[in-house]
This record gives C-alpha cells, sequence and structure tokens, in this order.
C-alpha cells in the first residue's frame, strides 16, 4: 500500500483578534507585540494581527506587527515560509481599504474579509436578502483582491447556514479572488459529525474548490471547538484558525495547543503535519494568561497546570515505573520540564520516598522514611498539596526526634 503523502497544516492564529475579543481583554501594543514574538518562535504560519477599522489604537498595533514582522521573526528557527500577516474586515469598503493600508508594509500580507451567509443573520441583523449578500461578497472579495493578492473569505455563522446557499456564495467568492475560505462555526453549534459533513459537502459542491485552501474556524460553547476543528481536517481543511489557551469570545475558539497535540499524537489519523515548535507551548500560555489577566484553568488539557500531574498513589506508582503508564504526551515535548508527582494524601510510599531521594535524602533508614511517612499521611488530612518544604520539615522531625 503507498503511504498517503501527508499535507502541510496551515496554522492560523488568531489570539491577537478573536482572541483579544474575550470579554474583559484588552491588550496594550507592546503586550501585542511580545505575543506575535512569541507566536513567531512556536512556528505559526498566519497571524490575525487585529480589526484595524474597529478602533485608531488597534489600526496602530496592526501596523506595528506588520512593520516588525521582520524583527519579530529574529530568533525564529527555520521552519520553512515566514509569518504571514492578516488584518479583519467586514465585507465594507473602510473596512478593507484600512485593513490593506495596515499591513502594507508586511512581507507577506491577507486580507480576511467576512460576511454573515445565515438567514438568522441576513434576516436580523443585516436585514439583507441572499441576493444581496452574494452581491456585497463578491464586491468585496473583488476590492480586497485589488488590494492584496491573498485573500480570505468568511461566511459567519457557516455552521448555521443553508449548504446550497453557502455552495453559491463560496463559488462566487472564488471566482472574484478568493483563496482561502474559512467556515466559521460562530457559534459552536455543530457538532464533530456534523461540522465534519459539512466541510467535506462544501469541497465537493462549491465551483472551483480545488484552487482554495479551506479553513475551520470553532468556536466551544459547547466544548467541541477542537473536536470540531479535527473534523475539519479529517474532511479536507488545510488550515485551522486557533488561538493560545483558547481564548476568545464567551466560552472561547479552538485552542492551538489542543489541535496540535492530537496530530502530535495520533500522526496516522490525520493527512497532514504541522510546523510548531511545541516545546513552547507552556511558555507561551503562561504569557498569553498573564498578560491578557485570563488565567488557565488547572485540568485544561496540555497547558493546564495539573495536566501532568499524578496525585494518586496507583498512578504515581506506575508513573515511577513507566511514564507511558499514565502519560500520553510526554511533558517535556510542551515545554513542561517539573517534577509531575503531586504529594497529596492519596500518593503513595513509593513516590514520598522518590520525592526524598530527589531532595537529596537517598540514604534515610527505613524506620525514619516509615515514621516520616506516617506523619505526612497526618499532614496530607488537613493541607491539599505538600510541599518540599514541608517534606524537609518532616524528615528533619525524624531526625532529630521531635
Ligand atoms: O467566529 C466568527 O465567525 C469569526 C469570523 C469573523 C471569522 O470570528
Ligand atoms: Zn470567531
Amino acid at each position: 500500500m503507498v503511504a498517503q503523502e501527508k499535507s502541510k497544516l496551515i496554522i492560523f492564529d488568531t489570539t491577537l483578534r478573536d482572541g483579544e475579543q474575550s470579554p474583559g481583554v484588552t491588550l496594550n501594543d507592546e503586550d501585542k507585540i511580545n505575543i506575535a514574538r512569541n507566536l513567531s518562535l512556536l512556528g505559526v504560519d498566519v497571524l490575525e494581527a487585529g480589526f484595524p477599522v474597529a478602533s485608531p489604537g488597534d489600526f496602530n498595533s496592526v501596523q506595528r506587527i506588520a512593520c516588525e514582522v521582520g524583527s519579530l521573526m529574529e530568533g525564529r528557527e527555520k521552519i520553512g515560509k515566514p509569518m504571514k500577516i492578516a488584518a479583519l474586515a467586514r465585507c465594507v469598503e473602510k473596512d478593507i481599504r484600512t485593513a490593506a493600508d495596515a499591513i502594507k508594509d508586511a512581507p507577506e500580507k491577507r486580507i480576511h474579509v467576512f460576511l454573515a451567509t445565515s438567514d438568522i443573520h441576513l434576516q436580523h441583523k443585516l436585514k439583507i436578502s441572499r441576493e444581496e449578500c452574494i452581491a456585497q461578497a463578491v464586491r468585496s472579495v473583488n476590492l480586497a483582491h485589488s488590494l492584496c493578492g491573498d485573500v480570505e473569505f468568511s461566511p459567519e455563522d457557516a455552521g448555521r447556514s443553508d449548504p446550497d446557499f453557502l455552495c453559491a456564495v463560496l463559488s462566487a467568492v472564488i471566482e472574484a479572488g478568493a483563496t482561502t475560505l474559512n467556515i466559521p462555526d460562530t457559534v459552536g453549534y455543530n457538532t464533530p459529525k456534523e461540522y465534519g459533513e459539512r466541510l467535506r459537502y462544501l469541497i465537493q459542491h462549491t465551483k472551483g474548490s480545488d484552487q482554495v485552501i479551506w479553513s475551520t474556524h470553532c468556536h466551544n460553547d459547547l466544548g467541541l471547538a477542537t473536536a470540531n476543528t479535527l473534523a475539519g481536517v479529517a474532511n479536507g481543511a488545510r488550515q485551522v484558525e486557533v488561538t493560545i489557551n483558547g481564548i476568545g469570545e464567551r466560552a472561547g475558539n479552538t485552542a492551538m495547543e489542543e489541535v496540535v497535540m492530537n496530530i502530535h499524537t495520533h500522526p496516522n489519523t490525520y493527512p497532514v503535519y504541522h510546523t510548531i515548535n511545541t516545546v513552547h507551548f507552556a511558555r507561551v500560555s503562561e504569557l498569553v494568561a498573564t498578560l491578557s489577566g485570563m488565567p488557565v484553568q488547572p485540568n485544561k488539557a496540555i497547558v493546564g497546570k495539573n495536566a501532568f500531574l499524578h496525585e494518586s498513589g496507583i498512578h504515581q506508582d506506575g508513573v515511577l515505573k513507566n511514564k507511558e503508564t499514565y502519560e500520553i504526551i510526554r511533558p517535556e515535548d510542551v515545554g513542561v520540564l517539573t517534577n509531575n508527582l503531586v504529594l497529596g494524601k492519596h500518593s503513595g510510599r513509593n513516590a514520598f520516598r522518590s520525592r526524598l531521594e530527589e531532595l537529596g535524602y537517598s540514604d534515610l533508614d527505613k524506620e525514619v522514611v516509615q515514621a516520616a511517612f506516617e506523619e505526612f499521611k497526618k499532614l496530607a488530612d488537613q493541607k491539599q498539596e505538600i510541599g518540599d518544604s514541608d517534606l524537609i520539615a518532616l524528615v528533619s522531625d525524624q531526625l532529630s526526634g521531635a
């Protein structure tokens, strides 16, 4: 059997645009430059720097990122093409011209235009007919294409749009010059099966579909953003739109670290490869959490503080014997280098002794270890996590006969 050739999966990061749309998040210019630099180190392919027409501040930060992209790339490990800078625009002339202006100095750039296509948005928000929607999308993509060779089009709320109407809109924008078609499940409504099948249907029924890159853009309202994105990849998407820590409107966007580590962990499941340098994930996650003021939940996949910790005695014993008993990802692959055993009331003697050895107590008498372990269990009933200073105090008490 001939092995299927893998396609490159384009990682489109929208932490600075959709991510910044999280309630309560405002990043200043320095924060944005700092995050952009780190996204470059991570190996992001396309960076959506913002929505320039939204405010003079947004325009300036997008312009700064576009101008400084060369220096942002300094120190980036060579992974192929440099980071492309994208700016968002509604299908409105002023938005498109402002976006083009903001990114004009970037060596590689993209204008990303969007227009809602679901009946609920057309009737209640835009108050336009389907015909007017197609005409506005075509006019806008034409204009964007005249200003920038690389144009992405997003039919907002595609997850709830009539698939055949979507095919009509998408066929028309391909003809007008769109080069990437992004399919947003704007309100996180789809199931993975539905989203995957929707993408496949669109690819099969849109005229000129083989001339463009298909992209996913999922929201996490039902906790399915990562699953939907992966279903999109399995069904033909070759770009994923993601944010660090999954930050974004309401329940957030698809988390980059989750999609990338799924592909990393199941290399034979998806027909794609990525060029993300995963060892930067833990650090970049912490940076975004700190600058955005949105802490990461402890049990968050990949970058949560507990993602590689093992508290129960049975799990600790297994991990001490062979890490693969309870770890499907090597913590060091995502930049987590800490000791992965947290001591608490469920911890066993092996984990306790092992931590003492790491702290330098490698030749304690068995009786001392046993007595300290019994005291440790009593302490663990009162305290959730036992730190190294507690362990040192417990051993000192035993050695001094206290
Ligand atoms: O969720 C959405 O529909 C968007 C578009 C602007 C792409 O963020
Ligand atoms: Zn979005």
